[in-house]
């Protein structure tokens, strides 16, 4: 079975019940740093915030086509600021998470290219970081195959439904810094 075209764009603070949706749900949440019970007006207020003229965020959500032409938000992945450091200024974290439905099929690699080239072409990022719990088989997968290495393994990092688990910090460096263009002179 193929699967549908993937669209990205940027979000807007009309996706905010679909990040509910999507990151509520209870084969994504555990993957992710969230806690239950989140609520639309929540993410209302983070992605007003987020998106505010001057954030350097960038919050991107994919979207299938449906049936009656609406298009359907399926994933969700955002670029954060490692801190205010001036010296960090050159690191992002990363999140990301796809709907329960649409997971296997190619969004979270799309999603995943697209802050990638964001990154790499606009951002002013050279080091990329993010964390992983050490049993996300399928997200540890996926962040290899773009370049991403482990760094470290903590333990006990965080509570997940009533167990500490481990974590893995992943990073990537970005493969080929941009340069400043040689003079040309006539
Ligand atoms: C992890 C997650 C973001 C991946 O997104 P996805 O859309 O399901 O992944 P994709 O379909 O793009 O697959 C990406 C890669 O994962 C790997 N993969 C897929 N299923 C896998 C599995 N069951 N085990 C191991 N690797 C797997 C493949 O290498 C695939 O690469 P391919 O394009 O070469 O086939 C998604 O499953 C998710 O949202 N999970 C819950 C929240 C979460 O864990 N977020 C990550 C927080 S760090």
């Amino acid at each position: 079975m193929t699967s549908p075209p993937i669209t990205i764009r940027r979000a807007t603070t009309q996706d905010a019940a679909a990040f509910a949706r999507i990151i509520g749900h209870p084969d994504v949440l555990p993957g992710l740093m969230q806690l239950p019970y989140a609520t639309e007006e929540r993410w209302k207020a983070m992605l007003t915030e987020s998106q505010a003229l001057g954030k350097l965020d960038l919050q991107l959500v994919a979207e299938w086509p449906s049936i009656n032409g609406a298009a359907r938000v399926v994933g969700t992945a955002g670029l954060h600021p490692a801190g205010t450091a001036l010296r960090r200024r050159h690191v992002m974290t990363i999140g990301l998470a796809v709907a329960a439905d649409a997971q296997g099929q190619g969004v979270g690699r799309a999603l995943m290219q697209a802050l990638c080239d964001y990154a790499d072409q606009w951002g002013q990022v050279l080091r990329l970081e993010l964390h992983v719990y050490a049993d996300n088989a399928r997200a540890i997968a996926l962040y290899r195959s773009l370049g991403f290495v482990q760094e470290g393994l903590h333990r006990g990092y965080a509570l997940r439904a009533g167990h500490y688990v481990d974590s893995l910090s992943m990073a990537r460096l970005h493969p080929s810094p941009p340069g400043i263009a040689a003079w040309e002179t006539a």
